[in-house]
C-alpha cells in the first residue's frame, strides 16, 4: 500500500484546515485524522487533489499563522474501516505475548507503542520513541513476530537518528526480515533504496512537486546534492530537463541513484559525478543549479556560480534553514495570541527576506570574482518547505543571476 498524503497542521487550527480541505473536496473521507505525538494533527488528502493544492491559499483561508505542510503518513491507524483497528489488534497480540511470559499489560507499555511510523510496502519503520522499555527485551525475537502480526507487516525496522557522518545517513536497524530494500512511488516517480543506507526525505514533498512543475525543456541542470534522486528525478521525469549533472559523494546513495535513473527510464539524460561537489571540474554549462542541502548549502555557492552559463546566466535554487529571533513580547502585557501569531509570521517573513537579500548580494559578488564581470541577481521567489520549530524554517530561494 502507498503512503497517505496528509496536511500536517497544529492542533488548534485542525478544525479550520479540515473545513477548508472539505470545501475544496480534497479531504479523504475514508480516513480518520491522526493526532501525532508532537501535538500536530495529520489530515488525510485525496492523492488526486494533491498537485492542485495551494498551501498559501489554504493558510490565507485559515487566517492565522496557520502553519501547514504536506507530509506522507504510512500509518495504518488512519483507516476508518469498521471493526478492530490495527492499533487494537497490536495491543491485543502484545498483551497475550506478555501474559504468556507472566507479565502484565500496563499503561506505560501502551504509551511505548508506536504512534506513527513510515510504511514502505510490507516494511514498517519505527522512530526511536517506541519499544524503549526494558520489559520488551524480555520477550526476545518473539516480540517482533508479534508486532508484525499485529500490524500486518512482514518486515520491521527502527530508526535511531540522522548520523553525523556528513552523509546524513539514518541509523536504521532491521528488527525483522533481512532484505532492507524498499520501493516508494511519489508523483509517479519510483524511488528504490536500502533503508539502512540512505535517507528518504518524505518531508520535502511540496518542493518535489514544485520542481516537477518547472519547465526545464532545453535546459542543462546541475543537482549539487542529489542523494538518491529526490530532486534529480522530478527534474528529469516531469520538468523535462535536457540534461542533468547529479553530484553525490555517498557511494551507497550513488549506487541507488543510478538504479533509480534506470528504473524511471531517464539515465541517458543524466551524468552522475561521484565525489565532493566542491572539486567538480565543470564550469559554464548550467541554466539552473539545485542546492538542496540543509541546514545550509553555502559551501556549494562558489561551485554553483562557476557552473552558471557565462553568457546567459541562470537560476540557483538555494535551500537554507532560517531562524527568526523574535522580539520579547512577554514584556507587552495586553498583546493577545492572534496578534502574536500575526506579528510572528510577519517577523519570520522579514527574516527570510533579509536572508534572501543578503544572499543575492553575496552571490552577485562571488559571480563577479569568478567571471571578472558584473552580474545582476534577482530574488524571484522564496518557497517555504518545512517548519522544524515555531521559528525555524526550511526555505528555498529562487535566485535569478544574469550577466549585465
Ligand atoms: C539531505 S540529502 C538531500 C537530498 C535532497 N536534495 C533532499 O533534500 O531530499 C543531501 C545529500 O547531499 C550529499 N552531499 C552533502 N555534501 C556533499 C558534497 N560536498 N558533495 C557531494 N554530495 C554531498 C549527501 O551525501 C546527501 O546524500
Amino acid at each position: 500500500m502507498e503512503s497517505v498524503p496528509c496536511l500536517r497542521v497544529s492542533q488548534c487550527h485542525a478544525q479550520q484546515f479540515r473545513t477548508c480541505l472539505q470545501s475544496k473536496g480534497a479531504l479523504d473521507p475514508s480516513l480518520c485524522l491522526l493526532k501525532d505525538s508532537d501535538g500536530t494533527v495529520l489530515l488525510p488528502i485525496l492523492p488526486s487533489c494533491l498537485s492542485q493544492l495551494d498551501l498559501q491559499s489554504l493558510r490565507t483561508m485559515v487566517a492565522s499563522d496557520g502553519a501547514c505542510e504536506i507530509v506522507r503518513s504510512q500509518s495504518p491507524l488512519l483507516s476508518k474501516k469498521r471493526g478492530r483497528t490495527r492499533g487494537n489488534k497490536l495491543e491485543e497480540i502484545l498483551q497475550e505475548l506478555l501474559e504468556s511470559h507472566g507479565e502484565r499489560w500496563t499503561e506505560e507499555l501502551r504509551g511505548d507503542l508506536p504512534r506513527s511510523f513510515q510504511r514502505h510496502e510490507d516494511l514498517f519503520l519505527f522512530g526511536d520513541n517506541c519499544f524503549s522499555l526494558p520489559l520488551w527485551k524480555k520477550m526476545g525475537p518473539q516480540l517482533w513476530s508479534a508486532v508484525a502480526k499485529g500490524l500486518g507487516a512482514k518486515r520491521l525496522a527502527k530508526m535511531s537518528q540522522i548520523s553525523r557522518d556528513g552523509f546524513r545517513s539514518p541509523v536504521v536497524t532491521m528488527l525483522l526480515g533481512e532484505d532492507s530494500w524498499v520501493k516508494h512511488v511519489d508523483n509517479r516517480i519510483r524511488y528504490e533504496f536500502d533503508i539502512t543506507q540512505c535517507m528518504f526525505s518524505a518531508g520535502n514533498i511540496t518542493e518535489k512537486l514544485r520542481v516537477a512543475g518547472f519547465d526545464c525543456r532545453g535546459e542543462t541542470v546541475v543537482d549539487l546534492y542529489a542523494g538518491i534522486g529526490y530532486f534529480t528525478l522530478p527534474y528529469l521525469v516531469h520538468a523535462g530537463a535536457s540534461h542533468l549533472h547529479a553530484c553525490e559523494w555517498n557511494p551507497d546513495a550513488v549506487e541507488t541513484l543510478q538504479k533509480n535513473l534506470v528504473a524511471n527510464g531517464v539515465s541517458d539524460r543524466c551524468t552522475v559525478h561521484q565525489g565532493d561537489n566542491r572539486q567538480l571540474q565543470l564550469c559554464d554549462i548550467a541554466d539552473r543549479v539545485n542546492l538542496g542541502l540543509i541546514p545550509s548549502s553555502e559551501d556549494g555557492w562558489p561551485v554553483a556560480c562557476r557552473l552558471l552559463k557565462r553568457t546567459t546566466g541562470g537560476i540557483l535554487h538555494i535551500h537554507q534553514n532560517v531562524t527568526s529571533v523574535l522580539p520579547n513580547t512577554a514584556a507587552i502585557p495586553a498583546i493577545n495570541d492572534a496578534t502574536q501569531r500575526v506579528s510572528g509570521k510577519k517577523a519570520d517573513r522579514e527574516v527570510w527576506q533579509a536572508w534572501a537579500d543578503d544572499t543575492a548580494n553575496r552571490i552577485a559578488s562571488l559571480l563577479k570574482d569568478i567571471t571578472g564581470t558584473r552580474w545582476i541577481t534577482n530574488n524571484q521567489h522564496i518557497e517555504h518547505v518545512k517548519s522544524y520549530a515555531p521559528h525555524v524554517h526550511h526555505i528555498v530561494l529562487d535566485l535569478e543571476c544574469r550577466p549585465s
